[in-house]
């Protein structure tokens, strides 16, 4: 084959979505530039391809015995998806940009950001912030199920909590630990208080000794939590609030400008006090659904500010 129909075959074949035959392309691709007498190229493509094999062979070897315990997704948001104060999104672009360059920090004995605490109310972007940096970093996302964790494993938990650090150490990604204390739900409250804050310390101490090469996300919604002890293990803190009024404006916006031109977002703004970026969201596509479906309606102040005052019933009795 000629240089160009490797090239074409190769794009096909990542296009459709058949790594094995990207694979094999490859391969004969080294070939061909081995009888060229072009080596080292031909070594090169050939250790690419061995190394890509050694990663696959890992998460095989890893994923039965915490089957049900972490989601994998590779999520397809960037930073332009979250609004937010400048100094969150400054925050996100730092943790991204020092990954990005920790060999360069690491030349000067420095280490990246990559134990990071959210926290903040429910539906301000917290967990739309780990996506946005899997993504950025084209990194998997792993998302640990604590509480399945705890249920099923009752007073094994850390044992299970080392089987994800040993992950965390061995395949490198971003690790999310989503609303991590809490755990157990209710009933940690009463009978499973010990179990649960056996279970803290030990995500914390695990937390501590992790020296991977991955990023490790933890959320929580609870301030009593943040105190410096929780604090000092972490490289980086990002507090999240409710919008104000430049974020409120912003998300209006971004959710409906194309629907209609004619809305006056200014006059929506006082009458969405106390909710999230996620209720805004959320009562923004419902009044984008009604105008779709009924035909009779028309995407005006009115109909936003009805499902503003639905949304606002639903959540805030
Ligand atoms: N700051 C934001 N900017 C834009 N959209 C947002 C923002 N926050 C939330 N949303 C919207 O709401 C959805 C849910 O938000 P997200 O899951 O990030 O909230 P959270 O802070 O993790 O809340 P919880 O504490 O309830 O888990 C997002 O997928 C997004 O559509
Ligand atoms: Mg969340």
């Amino acid at each position: 084959m000629a240089k160009a129909d490797y090239i074409i075959s190769l794009i096909k074949s990542h296009y459709s979505n058949e790594p094995e035959r990207f694979t094999t392309i490859a391969l004969q691709i080294a070939a061909h530039e081995a009888k060229l007498g072009h080596v080292l190229v031909a070594n090169e493509i050939k250790s690419i391809i061995d190394k890509a094999k050694e990663t696959k062979y890992k998460t095989k070897t890893f994923a039965p015995e915490l089957q049900g315990l972490i989601l994998e997704n590779v999520p397809a948001v960037n930073l332009s998806d979250i609004i937010a104060s400048d100094d969150i999104k400054s925050k996100i672009v730092r943790i991204v940009s020092e990954f990005v360059q920790r060999d360069k920090l690491r030349k000067h004995d420095l280490e990246n950001r990559r134990k990071i605490l959210l926290s903040g109310p429910p539906g301000t972007g917290k967990t739309l912030t780990a996506s946005i940096i899997a993504n950025e970093l084209k990194l998997p996302l792993f998302t640990i199920l604590m509480d399945k964790m705890v249920t099923k494993y009752m007073g094994e938990t850390s044992a299970k909590l080392r089987q994800v650090f040993d992950l965390i150490e061995q395949k490198q990604g971003v690790y999310l630990f989503d609303e991590f204390d809490a755990i157990g739900g209710e009933r940690s409250r009463d009978n499973d208080v010990g179990e649960m804050r056996r279970v803290l310390n030990s995500f914390l101490q695990f937390i501590e000794r992790d020296n991977s090469d991955s990023l490790i996300i933890a959320i929580t919604n609870n301030k009593a939590l943040l105190d410096q002890a929780l604090f000092r293990r972490f490289d980086d803190v990002i507090l999240y609030h409710l919008p104000d009024e430049n974020e409120k404006l912003a998300l209006l916006k971004n959710r409906l400008a194309q629907f209609s031109k004619k809305l006056k977002f200014n006059d929506l703004l006082p009458k969405i006090n106390g909710l999230s970026h996620a209720e805004i969201s959320l009562a923004c596509i419902d009044a984008i659904k009604e105008t779709i479906l009924n035909e009779k309606q028309i995407m005006s102040n009115q109909l936003v500010l009805k499902a503003i005052k639905d949304r606002n019933a639903a959540y805030h009795k």
